[in-house]
């Protein structure tokens, strides 16, 4: 009942020359992956030419960040109704690194959310714990306190796109990934913060991405357990082969 999903957070690479070169390779690649959804989340400055390059097929296009304000003196900010106009369909919402080094926080996060369900914009709101954190056996009570504040005031009939993404921050760009165990306890915690907040139903169908050193070797153990239900991906999602082996190996 959860249709995986497959993202690729391309982060601060990648010009509008070199997203379309990417496009060229991997579309031929996943034309026949219809398991899963596949979004490409380019710099801003790229989302244009990847729009253009992936239009008529399977694959979605997604922002790294946004604004929640629809538009006004925001300088250097993009609104959700400019990533309506364009054609963007997703949206990665207080991504670890957006948190530690351009302010954001959980209240943000609560905004942006909100923002992306009202304008029809898939929001995948980032959570997950620092390495101290985990090892101080604070990792639920992160997660808790993060979604509850990500979810304070929203309505549960209109949050069926939310999608979470559970990135540890210590897996990001380490090398070192969670065990599928402990991807999997994390996933099942979010699943009932979910249901606590939005109510079961919800719960039962929101995916919840796993993120942090996903390769095309693990992506096959993550994706198969039952509350994982797809990949965020950064490094392995910057080569098209290496990023269509992972959509493929998600199948498995
Ligand atoms: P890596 O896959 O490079 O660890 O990055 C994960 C990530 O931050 C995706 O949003």
């Amino acid at each position: 009942m959860r249709k995986p999903l497959i993202a690729a957070n391309w982060k601060m690479f990648k010009t509008p020359t070199e997203a379309v070169a990417f496009t060229d390779a991997f579309l031929p690649l996943v034309a026949s992956q219809t398991h899963a959804e596949i979004v490409l989340c380019p710099a801003m400055t790229s989302l244009a030419a990847t729009l253009a390059a992936t239009k008529g097929t399977h694959v979605h296009i997604g922002a790294q960040t946004m604004d929640w304000h629809d538009n006004g003196a925001y300088t250097g900010e993009t609104s959700p109704l400019m990533l309506n106009a364009i054609g963007a369909t997703h949206v990665l919402i207080g991504h670890s690194e957006r948190r530690q080094y351009f302010n954001e926080n959980d209240t943000t996060v609560n905004l942006k959310l909100k923002a992306a369900l009202a304008h029809g914009i898939v929001p995948i709101v980032c959570v997950g714990e620092h390495r101290k954190e985990r090892e101080e056996g604070l990792t639920n009570d992160v997660l808790k306190l993060q979604l509850s504040i990500a979810l304070e005031g929203i309505d549960p009939a209109a949050a069926s796109p939310l999608v979470i993404a559970y990135e540890p921050v210590w897996a990001i760009g380490t090398g070192l990934t969670a065990t599928p165990e402990m991807a999997e306890e994390a996933h099942k915690f979010i699943r009932a913060e979910i249901a606590a907040a939005l109510g079961h139903h919800l719960a039962a169908s929101t995916r919840i991405l796993y993120g942090g050193s996903v390769k095309p070797d693990n992506a096959a153990a993550l994706c198969s357990l039952n509350d994982i239900d797809g990949a965020l991906v950064g490094g392995a999602s910057l080569d098209p082969a290496s990023f269509a082996q992972i959509v493929i190996n998600s199948a498995a």
